[in-house]
Parts: C-alpha cells; sequence; structure tokens
C-alpha cells in the first residue's frame, strides 16, 4: 500500500514521525507492506512553492492509497486571506479526495480519566464517534465573501438531501457495529437547512430499525455531551456543529492530542488526528502523539483491510497509558518526568510490536 505522509505545520511533523514508526513497524511483520512518501503541505508548502496544496502533493495523494496528514497552519500565515491560509491547502484537499463523512471517536481510556477536567464518575466509560460532514454546510456553499467595501461578510449554509442522505447512512452503519443509538445535532428550532438534516435524518432512519435515533439541539448537545458524555454513542452532525463538538469531546478523554479521525467515503481516504499544529508547543518535542498514532489505527482498518491489526495498536496505546507513560498535556499534577513525543512513539512501538509478535506465533503453531 502506497500512503501518502502530510506532516505539516508545527506539531504535525512531530506527531506524524510517531505515527509513521507503527507503519514501518508493520512493515518487518508484512515484507514492505506500506510504502510510505512524504509531501508538504499547509505553511511548509508555501514556504516550499508558494502554495499550501502544491499540484504534486495532490497527484501524489491521489495516487496513493490513503492519506496520513498532521496538521497545518502557523501564525505568521494567518494574515493572509482566506484562499491563500494554509487551512485551504487542507479544505482543498478534503474537497479534491472526496471524503465526506469524518470519523471522530471520542474514548476515556481509564488510566487517564483523572486528566480530564470533569469529575471521573462522568467521563469514565465513555465513548462516543462524531460522525461529522465533511464537505458541505458553512465551509463550502456559495455564495460567499466579503460585500464591496469589506464593511459586511456572508456565508451560505447549504444542504441537499442526497448531502445529508449520505452522511446519515454512515451514521447508522457505525451505530449498527457499536451500541445502536445515534443522536442526531442540529438547530431545527432556527434553521431551515436543519429541519431539512432533521426530517432527512428520519427518513434515513427509518431503514435501520435496530437503532435508536434521537434529535437534539446543537446547544444542548454542548451541554449534555461534557455533563454526560456516557449516555452518547454515534453523534451525527453538519461541518461546523462537527468541528466545535469534536474539541469540546476532546475534554472527555483528557487533552485534545488524543484524538484522531478518519475520513471516509471518497476517492482515498484521509487520516489526521483532530487537533492542529499547537504553535505553543511546536518545537518543543513534547506534543502528544496518540491521536496521530490512533488515525493510523483507523487507517489500518479502514483502508488496509488490517482490523485485528487496528485492534492491536489501539491495545498497545491502552497498554501504555495502563503503564503509567504520560506526554505532559495528560501528565496530571505531582508525578515523575513525563514522555516526550519521541518516547511515547517509540513505547507504542515496542508494545505493538510485541502484540504482532504474539499474533505471528499463535499463528506460526
Ligand atoms: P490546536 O489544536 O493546535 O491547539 C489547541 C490546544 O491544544 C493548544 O493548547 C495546544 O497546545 C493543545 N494541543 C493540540 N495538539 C496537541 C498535542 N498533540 N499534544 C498536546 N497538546 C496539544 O488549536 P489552535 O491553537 O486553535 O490552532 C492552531 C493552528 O492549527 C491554527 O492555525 C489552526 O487553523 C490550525 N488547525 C489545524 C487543524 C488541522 O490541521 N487539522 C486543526 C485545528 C486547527
Ligand atoms: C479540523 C480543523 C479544520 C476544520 C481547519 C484547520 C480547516 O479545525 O480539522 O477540525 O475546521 O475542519
Ligand atoms: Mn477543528
Amino acid at each position: 500500500m502506497l500512503i501518502t505522509i502530510l506532516p505539516g505545520d508545527g506539531v504535525g511533523p512531530e506527531v506524524c514521525r510517531e505515527a509513521v514508526r507503527l507503519l514501518r513497524a508493520l512493515n518487518s511483520f508484512y515484507n514492505c507492506e506500506f510504502e510510505i512518501k512524504e509531501r508538504p503541505i499547509g505553511g511548509a508548502a508555501i514556504r516550499a512553492t508558494g502554495s499550501p496544496l502544491p499540484e504534486s502533493t495532490l497527484q501524489a495523494c491521489l495516487n496513493s492509497d490513503a492519506v496520513l496528514l498532521g496538521a497545518v497552519g502557523a501564525p505568521e500565515f494567518d494574515h493572509l486571506s482566506r484562499e491563500q491560509r494554509p487551512e485551504a491547502g487542507l479544505l482543498r484537499l478534503r474537497s479534491a479526495l472526496g471524503g465526506f463523512a469524518n470519523l471522530r471517536p471520542a474514548v476515556s481510556y481509564k488510566a487517564i480519566a483523572d486528566c480530564s477536567p470533569l469529575r471521573r464518575s462522568r467521563v469514565e466509560g465513555a465513548d462516543v464517534l462524531i460522525v461529522r460532514e465533511l464537505l458541505g454546510g458553512l465551509y463550502f456553499a456559495e455564495p460567499r465573501g466579503f460585500a464591496p467595501g469589506g464593511e459586511s461578510a456572508y456565508n451560505t449554509m447549504r444542504y441537499s438531501v442526497e448531502e445529508i442522505e449520505r452522511i446519515a447512512h454512515v451514521a447508522f452503519e457505525q451505530a449498527r457495529a457499536r451500541r445502536k443509538k445515534v443522536t442526531s445535532v442540529d438547530k431545527a428550532n432556527v434553521l431551515e437547512t436543519s429541519q431539512l438534516w432533521r426530517r432527512t435524518v428520519t427518513e434515513v432512519a427509518q431503514s435501520y430499525p435496530d437503532v435508536t435515533l434521537e434529535h437534539m439541539y446543537v446547544d444542548a448537545c454542548a451541554m449534555h455531551l461534557i455533563s454526560h458524555p456516557a449516555r452518547f454513542d454515534v453523534v451525527l452532525t453538519e461541518n461546523l456543529f462537527g468541528d466545535i463538538l469534536s474539541d469540546e469531546a476532546a475534554v472527555i478523554t483528557g487533552s485534545m492530542g488524543m484524538l484522531a479521525s478518519a475520513t471516509i467515503g471518497g476517492v482515498i481516504n484521509l487520516y489526521e488526528p483532530v487537533h492542529g499544529s499547537a504553535p505553543d508547543i511546536a518545537g518543543k518535542g513534547i506534543a502528544n502523539p496518540l491521536g496521530a498514532i490512533t488515525s493510523v489505527a483507523m487507517l489500518l482498518r479502514h483502508s488496509a483491510g488490517m482490523h485485528h491489526e487496528a485492534a492491536d495498536l489501539e491495545m498497545a496505546i491502552e497498554n501504555v497509558l495502563n503503564a503509567g507513560h504520560r506526554t505532559p498535556d495528560i501528565a496530571g499534577e505531582g508525578r515523575g518526568a513525563a514522555a516526550s513525543t519521541r518516547e511515547m512513539g517509540e513505547l507504542v512501538e515496542h508494545a505493538f510490536v510485541a502484540m504482532l509478535d504474539r499474533r505471528f506465533a499463535y499463528h506460526a503453531v
């Protein structure tokens, strides 16, 4: 399999390096199953080529079996117009790859439940999957822009029945493989797009009688998500609501650095941690790589069909946390020296290799 790695900016390259470690570890078991190519995106690409998504990067992504991205964005480019910013490169890439379903799991690991500012009793057992629509709504719909003179600006929230149906099917399919509950989140008390969303999701639900559907307003969801996270299974929502609710869901896990994502449904799947380039900690070697590493587990599951290995990798992460290893963001107070980004990557690699060894030994007898 050919995997294109887009490290990007800030902590992006730091966490990607550790994520790639796991793919390389697999290679020693499967005879070079993964071929890895790196390309620039975001601010790094602007510096190198003037564009946040150079044509050669886009072509490399389109010619690969999966894409793994670190993060884009840097304060030095914040003054640029929307189309020139690093983030524009990511949005262009998402639309070119065509994945409309962004899966963002937020799981509370027992070992680090105390890292959440929420009480352990609230977060324990929480396992939420946010299914975020990724190619519609305010992010992409036209018209958009500044009015002449720049004294007003506008964006368009637009959804078609077809766009809502396809993302709803993904959410119900995911729920079927989980605890069989979908919470569809909208603002149907105010927005027409949300009324269409609610009506369409209700219709799609007819095909999934085994899955329970509930509707919730986004403001109430923001509250319930952190007061009773364990009550949620699959949260289905539109692009901007999903962006906001997924960062909020990171609080359940203890850190922004824990969250992974997979974008599916297009021509090429895209895997990326949910966090950004974290300029406040970039370059220090202390970023948490577990979101990026969990994104590799999602790649193994959704692109490589390696379900056992994906579960092994998730278990390796849990084992490392159970053994007490922490990057600073999840270290809590009064603990000893925290692990660096690299040390955390190496720890997970060792735990993963141990599990793969066991799997291979088992198959050999
Ligand atoms: P951010 O996610 O980069 O950081 C928010 C907070 O979380 C910061 O305190 C940061 O230190 C912490 N954090 C993030 N990742 C971490 C990790 N791996 N380990 C430990 N702590 C971590 O969000 P921001 O500061 O609002 O945005 C910074 C830049 O990143 C902006 O340019 C933004 O546009 C961009 N961004 C990019 C992506 C992406 O590439 N997918 C996502 C979000 C934001
Ligand atoms: C995310 C990010 C992106 C988004 C930005 C960087 C374009 O915040 O992946 O959550 O808004 O989708
Ligand atoms: Mn975001």
